[in-house]
């Protein structure tokens, strides 16, 4: 395994001579290895990508560079650290950003950021704030990038089209579950319109499409040793979409007290403390530059992404399970009812959230 790993190395343009390449096993889409150099030399990260999830690798590619280097000028321009404050993109020798094996698949190097500090969950409010503002900062440095970016994931987050998909998945009722499961379909059928009116204000450009990093785990967010944001990672999945998303989505996952696919319905539920640490810490970077109404549907973001969640896993359960790996019979159906109860507590709790965000966003601005 090694000399091939060498020999994918060796057609990127490393500096110095490679001394190891160890696996590096935290992602989950990914595989991701060191690749040790010698003194003097960056170490570097070198992925296989999936190609299952992207497709289409070289656009993929070609947006992370694209955005890298938007953030690197901005790093340079503030006197910062291009080779730390930002993820660089190291090209094969032959000028691609990525190199096909013989097997076809798609590797790409950037450099190794040492000396950091990597949270792999976000269990306190002090690191809901870090990864508020991780993604905050990340969502900043470009929001001023106004080229359009590929869609490597089409339709992503977009409702209108979720809705062609699951009409078609209850015309077909492949598993044959539909006839138990009218009361879930009712959970989605009542809200569909809301949730359409929502994404219309994104179609008609009342709420404006910006780059997001539509991946918002703290574990790829890096931080110095002080703590301090250094750089968001994992940028396999930026695209155009509306600033919202990112929001909605970290909140669906930071601020929920029980687990995605918690049996215990108990446990399951909004967290206001973690949801205002978040807020602080996303709000902090980019209150200033959010419209009214991006800053007045962030709350409803988190509805629209949780929605957006218990839709899918019953549209999965409908079809019978052909999208997400499943650990037991119908752990589609029991992530449903953990999401939908999650979204439920959020609907409850929505007055408090909108409260919240309008309360950080007048801190932020006038800061
Ligand atoms: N440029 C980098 N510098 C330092 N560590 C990195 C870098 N890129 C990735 N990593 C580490 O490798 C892990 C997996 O990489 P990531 O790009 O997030 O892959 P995946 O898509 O599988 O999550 C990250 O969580 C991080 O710990
Ligand atoms: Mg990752």
């Amino acid at each position: 395994m090694e000399q091939k790993l060498r020999e994918i190395a060796s057609s990127f343009a490393l500096e110095g001579r490679v001394t190891a390449i160890d696996s590096l096993g935290e992602g989950f889409i990914n595989d991701t290895f060191i690749v040790r150099t010698e003194a003097g030399a960056p170490d570097y990260i070198l992925q296989r990508k999936n190609q299952y999830v992207f497709p289409d690798v070289p656009a993929m590619m070609d947006n992370i560079r694209r955005v890298t280097e938007h953030i690197r000028r901005g790093v340079i321009a503030a006197g910062g650290d291009p080779r730390r404050e930002v993820m660089t993109v190291v090209p094969a020798k032959d000028g691609r950003l990525y190199h096909i094996d013989g097997d076809g698949q798609y590797w790409a190097v950037s450099v190794f950021i040492d000396d950091t500090t990597a949270y792999n969950k976000a269990d306190s409010p002090e690191l809901a704030r870090k990864g508020g503002e991780g993604i905050g900062k990340f969502q900043a440095q470009l929001a001023d990038f106004t080229e359009p970016l590929a869609e490597t994931i089409k339709g992503f987050h977009n409702i209108r089209h979720r809705f062609v998909q699951w009409d078609e998945a209850l015309a077909r009722d492949a598993a044959g579950r539909k006839k138990e499961l009218a009361e879930e379909i009712g959970w989605i059928e009542s809200r569909r319109t809301g949730m359409l009116d929502f994404w219309s204000k994104v179609e008609d450009g009342t709420i404006p499409t910006r780059v997001t990093h539509n991946d918002t785990k703290i574990n790829n967010i890096l931080f110095d040793k002080q703590g301090e944001v250094l750089c968001a990672i994992d940028l396999d999945t930026v695209m155009n979409s509306p600033s919202l998303n990112d929001f909605g989505d970290a909140i669906r996952s930071y601020a929920n007290m029980g687990d995605e696919d918690d049996r215990d319905l108990s446990r399951v539920g909004i967290s206001l403390e973690m949801f205002r640490a978040y807020t602080d810490g996303y709000l902090s970077q980019r209150a200033k530059q959010l419209t009214d109404a991006e800053t007045d549907h962030l709350a409803f973001s988190a509805r629209y992404i949780t929605y957006e969640q218990v839709l899918r896993f019953l549209m999965d359960y409908i079809d019978g399970d052909t999208y997400y790996k499943i650990k037991y019979p119908d752990h589609n159906l029991v992530r449903t009812h953990a999401q939908y109860r999650l979204l439920q507590s959020m609907e409850g709790h929505y007055d408090q959230m909108c409260r919240i965000v309008a309360k950080t966003a007048d801190k932020y601005r006038k800061a």
